[in-house]
């Protein structure tokens, strides 16, 4: 990545406004690769420089890349006059950056969400046409069986005319828990076409989004950074088609 100067990276992470970079620089607070920064004004790569502030490492990357395992309960929006938001489960200094939740899960559903500020990304990882798969799991009353998955299969075309595109379906133990992989996000989509087969969703957590899975180690409201290796493996997801 190019290089930027010092107050303008420290700046974009909303932690420190451009002003009080230059105080924190003059009272001798940043480091750059351990060596104590001069200069605002200095250029640095944040992608191959250590920046620190008080000792701590600051992630200067110019977006952020946050995996939520979305609670019940919570509206993926960014805000709402009336509901609480998923934005409201992360820091201020985060929220001030403009994220969004990628795809929107029912205010019910529950499981992996990322939130971010890279539009161009959200953008290429909705796109049907860059085949990015999303899984959702999901507890049925009834049970799915083989005739469900081949119409799934075929494509369904819903009450109201929407024409779905080709989804899988594979049936869990006795069929009332079932994976649904889709490759585009339509309103109430999994649910819409589990009722229309007889089969409402009694509950839905979506599991993955192409190479991202949900981290089994985050309860429902938690949240952590993805990792480089899950935010290089999403950017190939999008730049292989
Ligand atoms: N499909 C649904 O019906 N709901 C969701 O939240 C996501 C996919």
């Amino acid at each position: 990545m190019a290089q930027e100067r010092l107050d303008k990276l420290l700046s974009s992470t909303g932690r420190w406004s451009r002003k009080e970079v230059k105080e924190l620089v003059r009272h001798g607070r940043v480091r750059a690769n351990e060596v104590l920064v001069a200069r605002p004004e200095d250029k640095y790569d944040p992608e191959t420089t250590a920046i620190q502030v008080d000792g701590e490492l600051v992630d200067c990357a110019p977006f952020v890349y946050i995996m939520l395992h979305k609670p019940a309960g919570l509206l993926s929006a960014t805000e709402d006059k009336r509901q609480k938001t998923v934005l409201g489960l992360l820091p201020e200094y985060l929220r001030r950056r403009g994220l969004f939740p990628v795809g929107r899960l029912d205010k019910d559903t529950t499981g992996l969400l990322l939130i971010t500020d890279d539009g161009a990304l959200a953008h290429e990882l909705l796109s049907p046409k860059k085949h990015v798969d999303k899984v959702y799991l999901a507890q049925v009353e009834g049970q799915v069986n083989q005739e469900d998955v081949d119409v799934l299969a075929e494509g369904m075309v819903l009450g109201d005319g929407t024409r779905c595109l080709p989804a899988g379906l594979k049936p869990l133990e006795d069929g009332s828990r079932c994976l649904v992989t889709l490759r585009e996000g339509k309103y109430h989509q999994v649910k819409r076409m589990l009722a229309a087969r007889g089969k409402p969703v009694l509950t839905l957590k979506r599991l993955s989004m192409g190479p991202l899975v949900l981290d089994d180690g985050l309860n429902p409201g938690n949240w952590r950074f993805l990792t480089p290796n899950e935010r290089v493996s999403l950017q190939r997801a999008v730049s292989r088609t």
